[in-house]
C-alpha cells in the first residue's frame, strides 16, 4: 500500500489542523431525527444548526471523519466501489474563510500532500439557475492556481448542488466537485469518462424553503472527500475490496470458503457479504447501537444482515462466517480510530449471532418455498405453451406468496425481488402490499375483539388515537427532554389532549419534528404489538408505565418498533400506517411544569 488507511486519516486532520481548525471527533451513525433522515448521510448532517448560523463551541473552523450509512444504492453493492457505509473526511468553515481559501487549500493538499497531478485535475462549477449566479468566481480562483480553462466545467443544479434531498430548512448551495482520472497513467484521459469524483466543496450559503431558497447570514464551507474512495485512489487500486478497510476481511471469507477472490458470483457474495457485515458491526457498535427489528433503522440493518446471511448461504458458508468478519472488522480494521468497538466487540457479535440464527432457522425453508413458486410458475408456463403457442410466459410472483415469504420466513421483500431477478422473473409488489394489508385489517379486527369491554370508548377513531398519543409520548421524549412522562390524556372522537411535564412551550421548530418523527413512523406501517407479561419485565424491557403502580401482577405492553414502548390496556391500532397524518394544532400551559397538546389525525 502507498497509504494506509491510518495514514490518510491522520493526513487529511493534520493538514486542516495545520490551518486552525479543530478535529471535533465523529458522532452517532443514527440520525437524531431533526430532518427526518435515517442515518448520517453526510459530514455536514450533525453541523447543521451550526451551519445555520448557531454557534459552535468549538469555533469557526472544523474538520473531522464522520462515518455514514446510505442505503439507497444497496442493490449496486457487490461492485468494486459502492458501499453503504462509508467514512467521509471533511472540513468546514462556519462564517469564516469562504472560496478563496477553500479553493487554494483544496488544491494544495490534493498536489502537494497526496501528490496528484495539477494538469489531470478536472473541476466542476456551478453553471447558475434563478436561484443562484453562476459561479464565476470560483472558475477565476482554479485558473489562479494553475488549472486550465479547459479542465473547469460548469454544469446545471443536477450535478453542482449540494442539499439534504427531502428536507426543508436545511442549508445547502452551489459546490464544486474535485475529479481524477481513475487511471492515472493514461495519457490523454476524457472527461467525464475516465474520471472519478473524489470531493467536493459546496458553498453552503442559501437555506431549503418549501420552494426556492433564501440566503443564509453567514457564508459556510462545507467539504467532504470520501475517504474509502480516496483510500483506493490514491493507492493507484480499482477495487474498494483491496484496500486494508477490507483485505484481511476477504482473505478470510476466501479461507473459510475455499473460493477465490477475483470476479464472478463468489466474488460478488463476498463483496456483499463484507460491505453488509461491516455496515452491522458500525450500526450496533454505534453509540446510539441499533438492533435489527422490524421497524425504521432496525428494519433496514435487519434487511442488509439478511441479504448477507443469504450469501453466505451462496457462498458456501455458514453464517458464521459474519462472525469472522465482524471479529477482523473490529479487532484490526477498526478498532484503533473507533475504540467503543473492541469494547463493544461482545455485544455486537451476540447481536449479529442471534440475527443469524433466527433467520437461518427459517433461511432454508423460505428458499424452497420460493423455488415452489417458481417450479409451479414454470409448470404453468409449460402447460398453457403446449394448448397455445403464442401464450406470453407469466414472468411475475404473485404478492401473496410474497407475502408468505415475508410473514412466515421473514424475507424482506428486496430479498425475494432478488431471488426473482436472478431467475429472470419479478415480483407483485402492489399485491404485496395489498396482501400486507388485508393480514392488518383481519389483525385489527381480531386486536378490537380482544378489548371491546375494556375500552373508555371503543370507535376506530379513539383506537387510532390512543396509538397516536403513544406515539407522541415518544416523540416527546426525542425531541425535548428524556424525562418527559405522561401526566394525563384525553381522546374525543375530534382530538386527542396529551399533559406533559415540561417548563416552556415548545417552539415551532420542536412541533415540527415531533409532528415528522411520528408521521415518519406511520409512513412506515409499524405493527402495533400486545405482549403481555409482569410488571418487572416490562419496566426491564424499557416500557414506560403511565400511572405509577396500579397494576396487577401480569401487564398488557404495546411496543411500536423499537420507537414506543408502553405499558397500557389498549385498544390499539394494528399498525400505524392505519393513522392518516398526524398534526399538532394547540399547545395550552396547564399549571407551571406541566404543558398541554392537542392533536389531530387527518
Ligand atoms: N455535504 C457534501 C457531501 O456530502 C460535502 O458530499
Amino acid at each position: 500500500m502507498k497509504i494506509t488507511s491510518k495514514q490518510l486519516r491522520e493526513k487529511w486532520l493534520s493538514f486542516y489542523e495545520g490551518k486552525g481548525h479543530v478535529d471535533i471527533g465523529a458522532v452517532s451513525l443514527i440520525g437524531d431525527g431533526s430532518t427526518g433522515v435515517m442515518f448520517n448521510v453526510a459530514g455536514m448532517q450533525p453541523l447543521m444548526p451550526y451551519l445555520l448560523g448557531k454557534k459552535h463551541p468549538d469555533g469557526k473552523r472544523l474538520c473531522n471523519v464522520q462515518g455514514c450509512v446510505r442505503t439507497v444504492d444497496i442493490e449496486s453493492v457487490g461492485d468494486a466501489s459502492h458501499f453503504t457505509f462509508f467514512e467521509m473526511m471533511g472540513n468546514w468553515s462556519l462564517g469564516d474563510y469562504f472560496k478563496k481559501e477553500k479553493t487554494a487549500w483544496t488544491f494544495e493538499l490534493l498536489t502537494k500532500v497526496f501528490g496528484l497531478e495539477k494538469d489531470k485535475l478536472c473541476v466542476t462549477v456551478f453553471e447558475g439557475n434563478e436561484s443562484a449566479p453562476r459561479d464565476d468566481e470560483t472558475a477565476e480562483l482554479l485558473k489562479n492556481l494553475g488549472i486550465a480553462s479547459e479542465h473547469i466545467y460548469f454544469l446545471p443544479k443536477s450535478d453542482n448542488w449540494w442539499e439534504l434531498e427531502g428536507t426543508v430548512g436545511t442549508p445547502c448551495g452551489p459546490d464544486n466537485e474535485w475529479f481524477y482520472p481513475l487511471d492515472a497513467g493514461k495519457k490523454n484521459p476524457v472527461f467525464p469518462d475516465d474520471y472519478v469524483e473524489i470531493g467536493n466543496d459546496v458553498y453552503m450559503q442559501y437555506k431549503k424553503k418549501e420552494t426556492g431558497y433564501e440566503p443564509l447570514e453567514n457564508k459556510n464551507v462545507d467539504t467532504g472527500f470520501g475517504f474509502d474512495r480516496m483510500l483506493l485512489f490514491l493507492n493507484g487500486l480499482s477495487d474498494g475490496y483491496k484496500t486494508d478497510l477490507f483485505a484481511p476481511v476477504i482473505e478470510e471469507l476466501e479461507r473459510v470458503s475455499g473460493r477465490k477472490y477475483g470476479a464472478g458470483e463468489d466474488t460478488k457474495a463476498m463483496r456483499i457479504i463484507a460491505d453488509h457485515t461491516r455496515t452491522a458491526v458500525m450500526l450496533i457498535g454505534d453509540e446510539q447501537g441499533i438492533q435489527p427489528s422490524n421497524t425504521g433503522a432496525g428494519y433496514i440493518l435487519r434487511r442488509l444482515m439478511r441479504r448477507a446471511i443469504r450469501y453466505c448461504r451462496q457462498l458456501g458458508v455458514e453464517s458464521s462466517a459474519m462472525l469472522g468478519a465482524a471479529k477482523i472488522f473490529i479487532e484490526k480494521i477498526y478498532g484503533e480510530a473507533y475504540p467503543r468497538l473492541l469494547e463493544k466487540e461482545e455485544y455486537v457479535l451476540g447481536e449479529i449471532k442471534k440475527e443469524a440464527d433466527r433467520f437461518e432457522a427459517t433461511l432454508a425453508q423460505g428458499i424452497k418455498e420460493f423455488e415452489k413458486c417458481v417450479t409451479s410458475l414454470e409448470r404453468k408456463n409449460e402447460f398453457m405453451l403446449k394448448s397455445n403457442p403464442s401464450y406470453v410466459k407469466e414472468t411475475v410472483i404473485g404478492g401473496k406468496q410474497a407475502f408468505r415469504l415475508y410473514d412466515t420466513y421473514g424475507f424482506p421483500l428486496e430479498l425475494t425481488e432478488e431471488l426473482a431477478r436472478e431467475n429472470g422473473l419479478t415480483v407483485d409488489e402492489q399485491g404485496f402490499e395489498a396482501a400486507f394489508a388485508e393480514h392488518r385489517e383481519k389483525s385489527r379486527v381480531l386486536a378490537a375483539g380482544q378489548f371491546k369491554g375494556g375500552l373508555e370508548s371503543g370507535s376506530e377513531t379513539a383506537t387510532k388515537y390512543h396509538t397516536a398519543t403513544h406515539l407522541l409520548n415518544a416523540a416527546l421524549k426525542i425531541v425535548c427532554s428524556s424525562d418527559i412522562q405522561q401526566k394525563g390524556s384525553n381522546i374525543n372522537e375530534e382530538r386527542l389532549r396529551f399533559d406533559f411535564n415540561f417548563a416552556r412551550k415548545l417552539t415551532p421548530e420542536e412541533v415540527e419534528s415531533v409532528e415528522k418523527l411520528i408521521n415518519e413512523q406511520i409512513k412506515l406501517n409499524v405493527p402495533v404489538v400486545l405482549k403481555e407479561m409482569s410488571l418487572e419485565e416490562a419496566r426491564d424491557g424499557g416500557f414506560v408505565g403511565v400511572f405509577g403502580n396500579k397494576y396487577g401482577e401480569t401487564v398488557k405492553t404495546y411496543s411500536i418498533g423499537e420507537f414506543s414502548k408502553e405499558i397500557c390496556g389498549g385498544p390499539h391500532v394494528a399498525s400505524t400506517g392505519e393513522l392518516g397524518t398526524f398534526k399538532i394544532t394547540k399547545q395550552e400551559n396547564v399549571s407551571a411544569g406541566i404543558k398541554r397538546i392537542k392533536a389531530i389525525l387527518k
